[in-house]
Formats: structure tokens, sequence, C-alpha cells
């Protein structure tokens, strides 16, 4: 028998090297390799190779017009959008979040939509953390029972789980969860680096070869990446985090990549008695309660994916007693944040440079969009002057360097959220194409932001 060779991969990364380092190379990491059996490799390289469908065709051959993305409706509205407009037949995506937010429950309401949009379809449910009875148990409270169509199966053993496969042939897998099953093959721990890239090597090959809707749950690891962690996420076609906030009942459902659609879609759901029940107004989530005007807030609009959102921004400018005084930003880049602070200490002329500034997003989201930056300083600035901006007010813009105001896309989809929750005002930039018809709203434009001034005496 051949002597076992070994080598060594870095469970954060992934990367190899034959021999021990204190330090991974690739990521940087200390004490992060850990010895495991070179056929291993081997093993994993072959599956790569078998992965792929070895059919080859020719670039100019014609195009079967007749089979564009088949793509599957969910039941679930929330779902389908983060999917790209449901979920493609022969996809491979992982869901990632942390333990307890609600990924089993998701898919197995997913389960339920699936087969009641698509009568006949089958759809098998693997889980290598509870029992059968523990997930039909679940399952039944969710009502996914019926139609003879769902499918479960309590397995750890990857192969026996792809052996069920091969005789059910299910249109759709759930495997839950990713770090929980191990192959034969490897005598690597489950979880480690090599048996989550095995387990992910195989599913792919029967999402790609046997046309089967794969989905891959994943458990978050404490520094946020999905364990067993970049090694997996390329290999699959769409990547979802499902996240929540410390003592919040809502769950937010993010695309992190997706082969079939944008990456920028957000679906917003809310944990209840009953399962995960979708939000259809999620502006409403992320504006806080309040009726009176305050210093320090102003409420903006971003588009996350298709859909426009209203936010409350908050700011709380205070003077310093530290030297160099604070800039802290939860929900919004800070150095954007610091660079709006300065474009007003410079524009609206408030001495800005001893105070510190903490800044926050109202309901845990996080903001990336330029379009924010306008009531992001309006925020700014109301808390700096301690002067309140009225409650019914929308500010819509991005803001450069130099104090002026640059208009930002779609703005008419803002407009129509801003108008559907009761918005009275609008303050955008100057030359932004928009159509006034059917609204009962006062536009402001203004080209700089110091305007914001003569704006609110
Ligand atoms: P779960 O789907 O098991 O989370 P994950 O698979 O991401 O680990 O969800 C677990 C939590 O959801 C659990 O704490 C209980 C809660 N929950 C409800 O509040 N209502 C429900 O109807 C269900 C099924 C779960
Ligand atoms: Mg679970």
């Amino acid at each position: 028998m051949a002597k076992m060779k070994t080598h060594y991969v870095c469970q954060s990364c992934g990367t190899h090297s034959a021999k021990w380092l204190g330090r991974c190379p690739g990521c940087g990491e200390w004490s992060t390799l850990v010895e495991e059996a070179a056929e291993d490799t081997g093993a994993a390289r072959g599956g790569a190779a078998r992965a792929i469908p070895s059919a080859v065709i020719s670039l100019d051959a014609p195009v079967d017009e007749a089979s564009p993305l088949r793509r599957l409706a969910t039941g679930i509205s929330e779902l389908d959008r983060t999917l790209g407009g449901g979920l493609v037949a022969d996809s491979f995506v992982l869901l990632g979040g942390d333990p307890g937010v609600g990924k089993s429950t998701l898919l197995l309401q997913m389960a339920r939509g699936l087969k009641e949009k698509n009568p006949g379809l089958k759809i098998l449910y693997v889980s290598g953390e509870e029992s059968t009875d523990q997930i039909r148990g679940r399952a039944h409270r969710l009502g996914v029972q019926g139609g003879n169509s769902v499918f479960l199966a309590a397995e750890t053993r990857l192969e026996k789980a792809l052996a069920a496969v091969e005789e059910l042939k299910p249109a759709v897998l759930i495997m839950d969860s990713l770090q929980t099953f191990s192959s034969d093959n490897l005598e690597s721990a489950p979880g480690s680096v090599s048996q989550v890239r095995e387990v992910a090597m195989k599913l792919m090959s029967i999402a790609k070869t046997q046309g089967i809707a794969v989905w891959l749950v994943g458990h978050v690891t404490k520094d946020g990446n999905i364990a067993g962690p970049k090694a997996v996420e390329h290999m699959v076609d769409t990547v979802l985090y499902f996240e929540s906030e410390v003592g919040q009942s809502y769950r937010l459902l993010r695309t992190v990549k997706n082969r079939f659609g944008s990456t920028r879609e957000l679906g917003v759901f809310e944990m209840q008695g009953e399962g995960l029940v979708e939000v259809s107004n999620p502006s409403s989530l992320f504006l806080s309660e309040r009726r009176e005007a305050v210093p320090g807030v102003a409420v903006g609009s971003s588009l996350e994916g298709s859909r426009p959102l209203l936010v409350e921004l908050q700011a709380l400018v205070a003077t310093s007693g530290l030297a160099v005084p604070r800039r802290t930003s939860v929900g919004m880049d800070s150095v954007r944040i610091s660079l709006l602070a300065a474009i007003i200490e410079r524009h609206l002329r408030l001495p800005l440079a001893q105070q510190d500034l903490f800044f926050n997003v109202a309901g845990g989201l996080r903001l990336s969009e330029p379009a924010c930056d306008l009531a992001a300083a309006a925020a700014i600035w109301s808390s700096a002057t301690e002067r309140a901006l009225p409650s019914d007010c929308v500010f819509i813009g991005e803001v450069g360097l130099t104090g002026e105001l640059r208009r930002v896309a779609q703005l008419e989809v803002r407009i129509a959220e801003a108008a559907k929750l009761g918005f009275k005002k609008i303050i955008l930039p100057q030359g932004a194409a928009f159509s006034k018809k059917d609204s009962q709203m006062e536009f402001v434009t203004i080209s700089k932001i110091h305007e914001l001034r003569e704006i609110f005496k």
C-alpha cells in the first residue's frame, strides 16, 4: 500500500503547504495550518475535473431559444426577488447565516411554496443536524406536508445522501448544513476545509450534471465568513446571507453573489410564532416611530437592488474632550461620514473639528449608496445646529467635495416610495429629471449644500 502522504491546509482560507508553517502565506492568519491527507487534494481535484460537464459546444452553434434559464417560483416573493426572479433549476445556492437566524425555517417554508407553485415537483431535505422526527415536527408546524412531494432524510454521510438523491431524483435538494456532512473519501473531520470543499464539489457536480437546484446551508463563523469559507463561495452560483440584528425580530436576506441576477437585492422577513412572514413594506421598519421632529435626524432613500427603502439617519455632534475627536459610524462608511463632516465644516461654516461625531442608521441597515449623502449631511448639520428638520421631509442626493449636489439613479421610484409613506417634501439635486404629476409632494431643488441653511431657516 502506498505510504499515506500528508500536507497542511489552512483552516481559514484553504491554502495548501507541503510543510507546517506558523503563519498562513495565503491569509496571514497564525496557527491555522492543519495536517491533512494528501489524497484529499487528489480527490478534490478529481472532483473539480469531473464537476465540469465534458460537453463542448461551438460558439457558432444555433442558440436554443426555447431554453433560457428555467426558473421555479418559490412562492415567497421576497426570496424570488433576492434570487433574481425565482430559483434557477440547475443552480447551486449557498445560504449563510448565524445559527438560529432562521435558515432551516426559511428553506422549509420555501419547500412549501415550491410544491404549491409547482405541483408534482419533488424536494428532498437532508438534515445533518436534526432527526427526521424533529424536522417533521417543524415542517408540520409550518404546513409543509401534503402533496407527497417533500421528502426528509437525516444523514451526515455525503455518499448516503447522494444515494438517496440518485434514487429519489428530486428537482430541488436542500442540504442542511455544510459543516455537518462528510465524505467517506476523506479522513478529516466534518467542517474541515477539505471536507467542506469535497462536499461542495460533489453537490456542484450533481447540480450541473443532473439539473437539480441545490441549496447548501452554511453557518457563519464569528469573523463573519461562511465557515469553510472562500473555498465554497467561488463554487456556487449564488450566495445569500440571512441576517438579524440583536433583539430584532426582522431578518434581512442579502444577495452577496449571483450569477443570475443583481447582488444588491434585499429580502425582508419577520420571525413570528408561525414562522417567517414577508415584510411587504420594509421602509416602515427602518423609520423609527417618532412623532415630532428632533435635531440630528433626517430621512434618506437607499435603493436596495430594485427596491427603494426609506431610512432614518441619526447624528449626534457633541463637544469633544479628546485631542483627536471621535468619528464613529454604524451603518455607513465612516470615511464617508468624515468626508461629509469636512464638507459641512467648509461649506456650511460649522466648526466640527473639535466635536465628536456619532452617526447611526436606524434599524441596523448598512448603506453603501451615495444617494444617502445629503440625508447624512442634513442629519449632522441638524445635530450640530440643534435645528430639527421637518419629519415629513426626505433628502435625496450625492454630495461632492465642493459641496455640490449630484443627481442619483432611479429618482422616480424613490419619490413614489416617499409618497406612499406619507412624506410631503423632498429635497433633491437641481437638474434631476422626474415628473411631478399626480403628486401632492413639494419638491425643493438645491445645487449646493449650503442652501440647506436658507431652506431651513
Ligand atoms: P432555525 O430555522 O432553526 O435557524 P437556523 O437554521 O438558521 O439555525 O430557526 C431557529 C429559531 O427560529 C429558533 O430560535 C426559533 C425560531 N422560530 C420561531 O420563532 N418561529 C417559528 O415558527 C420557527 C419554526 C422558529
Ligand atoms: Mg438550522
